[in-house]
């Protein structure tokens, strides 16, 4: 039977027991990490968060009940145990441990809760995930993860205290909204109350935020939990955080981004005791495009893209001269000395990955130490246009050039882009001490949709295209750009954001342009554009991803270990079995049928 603690108090925690409690009677209570008998001495590990500590027992001085009672702990059972502290000697000492020098000599025992023999080993970060995950309150109970949370708890006290600091007040919006169309799929509930209507789980506070600058409230923040129906990937979550912001009366971007590089300078220094120098890089979408083929450019490992168009005109070689008259481009990359690392199957296996880009090649060029040529196209071109590439390229002997050759610039930036972010991986290029930060701005303001085959707003319809693009709207929509931004670090976004429109006029010509009618506008945030008509600051803001940030300074690349309860690749809960049926009742409450059952089963 479990027993209880009346009249027991904690003394401190298990991991605090130093030298300097020496001689003094300690009450710990904490979890049996290990039990060792050794016949004269039984050893026991307590942990609690704060660590371990070592309960030692002496069987030969203790009362029998004492004795029975110790021996009968098995691993995680819940303790307490009091005892004095005492210096261990010889080769018991641990330098390693903050309580290696220290042992509690046990004179009472309590068992507070039995435990079962857990399904896999506490702290085995190597047993299978789907388990882990479906014990993940045993999984959290492992040190990494624990480390990752506490410096998750940190993070969020730095960024409280800063954006406190800096006068900015939180304030919560609410979950149950309005579907607004946002980029990805809402996640709905429907309404029991109003019969066939459903609320939208936010996918952003993006409407409220703005509306709280237009209700005065000048500097928000919020730790804001959104929700997106997406697809999910190792760092994209269907439920996630952010750190979401916004500001009035701003005279330029620069007084955002400087405010956000603020935030993070002393994020990283809370956390990681680091300073990070300032100004933060900043470049423009098109170069980021133009050099790494990517709005989230990896900028911690050159091979930049190279275009070789020009060089190659006239070459001979009709993929290339086809590319460019179609109005497309060619470009290269520069494996420098990677000839060395690369057989033919290699490059068998980068034709597959690129195609999954809808280009074709890989192209090759490589010329060994031996001065042997290796190429799938050089043969077919003039040796001028050869050594033009080469010349563009400053290629030299060792290195491996790749090309892609398309119709379409921007399809093929994407290819050679995503090529060099796989080299980079494949062939450890990446420099992991840093941290490749940079703002990308200047967005586009609009993208084209093939799917809908029609301009869609790049980030969102309330972003302010850049003032000296505003005659565009009549003429050339495609090339207007944005005051859009986001943070890259570590080759992955962390955060975006930008200036809105605070113009009625320019936010109907942005309406107009996605191609919205008044009945469109009226029925889809009707509420929110009417708000304009009352009086709106100049305004602007940004969201942090929280997870992606906390991915960054835990150091992992998969989001689930900064979270406590993430979902799994298909959005559910293995622990808890969400999503899950519901009594018929409560469906017919909510005034809705299952009419695909079947088919949702089968698709399992
Ligand atoms: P955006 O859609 O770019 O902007 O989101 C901001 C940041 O949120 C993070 N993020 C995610 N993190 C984990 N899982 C996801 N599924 C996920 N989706 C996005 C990214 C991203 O940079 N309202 C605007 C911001 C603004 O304009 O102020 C917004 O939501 O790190």
């Amino acid at each position: 039977m479990a027993e209880f603690l009346t009249g027991k108090r904690r003394t401190c925690m298990c991991g605090e027991v130093d030298v300097s409690y020496v001689g003094k009677e300690v009450t710990l209570m904490g979890w049996v990490n290990r039990r060792r008998d050794l016949g004269s001495l039984i050893f026991i590990q307590l942990r609690d968060r704060t660590g371990l500590v070592q309960v030692i027992l002496d069987t030969e001085n203790s009362s029998a009940e004492l004795l029975e009672k110790a021996s009968s702990l098995k691993m995680e059972y819940v303790v307490m145990v009091k005892g004095v502290v005492r210096k261990r000697v010889g080769d018991n000492v641990n330098v390693n441990m903050r309580t290696g020098e220290i042992e509690v000599v046990v004179d009472e025992v309590r068992i507070l809760s039995k435990a079962d023999t857990p399904p896999f080993v506490i702290g085995d970060a190597t047993a299978g995930e789907l388990l882990r995950l479906k014990y993940r309150y045993l999984d959290l109970r492992r040190e990494s993860l624990q480390k990752n949370l506490f410096l998750r708890s940190k993070a969020t006290q730095s960024i409280r205290n800063y954006l406190s600091g800096n006068g900015f007040l939180e304030i919560e919006t609410p979950f149950l909204g309005k579907s607004t169309p946002e980029g990805a799929r809402d996640y709905l509930v429907p309404s029991r109350i109003h019969a066939g209507k459903f609320y939208a789980l936010p996918q952003s506070p993006q409407l409220y935020k703005q509306l709280l600058m237009i209700a005065g409230y000048d500097r928000y923040f919020q730790f804001a939990r959104c929700f997106r129906d997406e697809d999910l990937r190792a760092n994209r979550q269907p439920e996630f955080t952010q750190v979401d912001l916004e500001m009035s009366f701003i005279e330029s971007e620069d007084d955002i981004l400087s405010i956000m590089e603020g935030l993070i300078v002393n994020l990283f220094k809370d956390c990681w005791g680091k300073d990070l120098a300032r100004p933060f890089r900043r470049m423009t979408y098109e170069t980021a495009m133009e050099l790494y083929g990517s709005d989230k450019p990896d900028i911690r490992f050159g091979m930049e893209i190279i275009d070789i168009s020009q060089a190659v005109a006239g070459s001979g070689f009709l993929p290339f001269e086809n590319a460019v008259k179609e109005g497309g481009t060619v470009r290269a990359i520069k494996f420098e000395g990677g000839e060395a690392h690369f057989g033919r199957k290699d490059f068998d296996r980068l034709a597959d990955f690129v195609k999954t880009y809808e280009v074709k090649g890989p192209m090759w060029y490589a010329v060994n130490d031996k001065g042997e040529l290796k190429t799938s196209f050089a043969k077919k071109m003039t040796e001028e246009s050869v050594s033009r590439m080469c010349e563009k390229t400053a290629y030299r002997a060792g290195d491996i050039l790749f090309v892609i050759a398309d119709n379409d610039t921007e399809r093929t930036l994407q290819a050679i882009g995503a090529l060099r972010r796989y080299l980079g991986d494949k062939f450890e290029l990446i420099d992991k001490n840093e941290l490749g930060i940079t703002w990308v701005t200047d967005f586009p303001l609009f993208e084209y949709s093939r799917e809908e085959n029609r301009l869609v707003a790049k980030h969102h319809p309330f972003t302010s295209p850049k003032i000296e693009d505003l005659p565009l709207f009549d003429t050339a929509p495609e090339k207007m750009h944005a005051n859009a931004y986001d943070l890259v670090m570590c080759g992955d976004e962390m955060g975006g954001g930008s200036i809105r429109i605070h113009d009625k006029e320019i936010q109907r010509k942005m309406f107009e342009t996605l191609g919205l009618s008044e009945e469109q506008i009226a029925d889809k945030f009707g509420f929110f554009v009417n708000a304009f008509n009352y009086g709106t600051p100049p305004h602007g803001g940004l969201a942090f991803g929280f997870d992606r940030l906390m991915m960054v300074l835990c150091n992992t690349d998969n989001i689930k270990d900064v979270i406590a309860f993430p979902k799994m690749q298909n959005a559910s809960c293995v622990m808890s079995q969400a999503p899950s049926e519901v009594d018929d009742k409560q469906i017919d409450e909510l005034h809705i049928k299952i009419v695909e059952k079947e088919k949702a089963d089968e698709a399992e």
